[in-house]
């Protein structure tokens, strides 16, 4: 008798076991569950993109700017002071003497709303002015650079870093925090990165007061943290634009998740950038907000509670808060993020995916980046050039990349978004130091 009642615990939990596996992997990005090849099954991109000529787009790219200010991010930080406060050597002799790592303080706003933050900035030695990636992260400038002498965001000194916890990088990947500046270095490109939270914290009510406090007089404050985040590329530039070390023509944007989000708001607005690094950007990025596939927009705006017990905290944040009134029905949305990649081109840009993270939704990227192929072929250039989901085309001008894995950071990564930044940015130059 014992070993059936035995018997029957281990299948309730086996069975309880599975159902919440399920669960969590519908509505967390854990990366258990795999996505399809499909592409056809999901919403189609409405409205479609009808201007025929570059002409014609062009004409209706500042109103489809504000329709996307006024019901996603928010408004475009405008007549923000950005200024360089202080940039100081902290490594001369970095990666074993190829280059040199300095701390930069930048200052957006003015008064009492403005912001600082730390910028990392690795440059490797080099003949003539090199390309630049610029990063924006989750994690501090520490654990990017680990053991190097910078600033933590709260201001501590990064020698009191204890690292991030082991299985953060199990499940996000080796380079989630770390840069492999190395590899960087040897392709001859420099490199900074900054936490994004430093700047404007990521966290509901403190963010809204933050950029509520950046408005004045002849200045626009973001509503949403994206918007904000995607400004702190930006300022990033000015402050290191005239740096003859660096070639302004070859600056590169970069990030993962909401940072791949930032991103790309930023390469809408500074033409500067040549280059986007969109990396599982997801919702609110380049998958179609009316797909009901991983995150969704309701649980990015709202938050999970899987079981009750996990509270997933959502990001109301970092949009307008018109947003937030979609969120439950986005067939009304009167824009789909085709149109968002669209309003990048004809800047190439790379968006990666993971077969693992269905949270972020790789069917309906690649189905808003085959609408959005036509505003790129407007402008000239061969826009998504590739069959498929795995037909990775690196030297396209839209170029869609999707490796087995989930929502992290790897090697293959590296790897692709290093192909892809070579074509992008230096087919036809001197790789510097190559
Ligand atoms: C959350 C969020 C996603 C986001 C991701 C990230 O999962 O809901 O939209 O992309 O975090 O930034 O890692």
């Amino acid at each position: 008798m014992g070993w059936i009642v035995t018997t029957l615990k281990w299948l309730v939990q086996i069975v309880a076991g599975l159902v919440g596996l399920t669960l969590l992997t519908n509505c967390t990005m854990l990366g258990l569950n795999y996505a399809s090849l499909e592409v056809d099954n999901k919403p189609d991109a409405r409205p479609e993109i009808a201007a025929t000529t570059l002409a014609e787009w062009d004409a209706g790219r500042d109103a489809l700017i504000e329709t996307f200010e006024e019901v996603v991010y928010g408004p475009w930080p405008e007549g923000q002071a950005v200024e360089l406060v202080s940039r100081k050597l902290v490594d001369a002799e970095l990666v074993g003497g190829r280059g040199t790592l300095e701390e930069l303080i930048v200052r957006v706003g003015s008064g009492e709303g403005a912001r600082s933050f730390h910028v990392a900035l690795a440059l490797p030695d080099a003949a003539q002015p090199v390309p630049l990636i610029i990063s924006q992260t989750f994690s501090s400038n520490c654990g990017a650079f680990p053991g190097a002498p910078l600033t933590a965001p709260d201001g501590s000194d990064c020698a009191d870093y204890e690292g991030i916890p082991g299985f953060v990088e199990t499940i996000f990947g080796e380079f989630i925090a770390l840069v492999p500046i190395d590899q960087y270095f040897d392709r001859g490109y420099g490199y900074a990165t900054w936490q994004a939270g430093e700047f404007i914290p990521d966290r509901q009510g403190e963010a809204q007061a933050i950029m509520n406090a950046m408005a004045g007089e002849g200045v626009t404050a973001p509503t949403g943290a994206l918007s904000g985040w995607g400004y702190g590329f930006s300022a990033v530039i000015d402050a290191i634009e005239t740096d003859e070390a660096i070639n302004r023509d070859q600056i590169a944007v970069m990030g993962h998740s909401r940072h791949a989000k930032s991103a790309m708001v930023a390469a809408i607005y500074d033409r500067r950038i040549a280059a986007v690094v969109s990396h599982q950007s997801g919702f609110g990025g380049a998958a179609s907000s009316r797909s009901d596939t991983g995150e969704t927009v309701e649980r990015m705006i709202e938050g999970v509670r899987p079981f009750g017990v996990l509270d997933m905290e959502g990001y109301p944040h970092w949009f307008a808060p018109a947003f937030s009134d979609y969120a439950e029905r986005t067939e009304d949305l009167p824009v789909d993020q085709h149109q968002f990649i669209a309003l990048v081109a004809p800047t190439p840009m790379l968006l990666g995916n993971g077969r693992r993270d269905v949270w972020s939704d790789p069917n309906s990227t690649y189905r808003m980046a085959e609408a959005a192929d036509r505003v790129y072929e407007l402008y000239g250039t061969d826009g998504l050039d590739q069959a498929g989901m795995q037909d990775f085309n690196p030297a396209a001008s839209l170029s869609y990349f999707l490796r087995p894995g989930g929502h992290s950071i790897t090697q293959r990564d590296v790897d692709a978004f290093l192909a892809f930044l070579d074509a992008a940015m230096l087919q036809g130059n001197d790789v510097p130091g190559g």
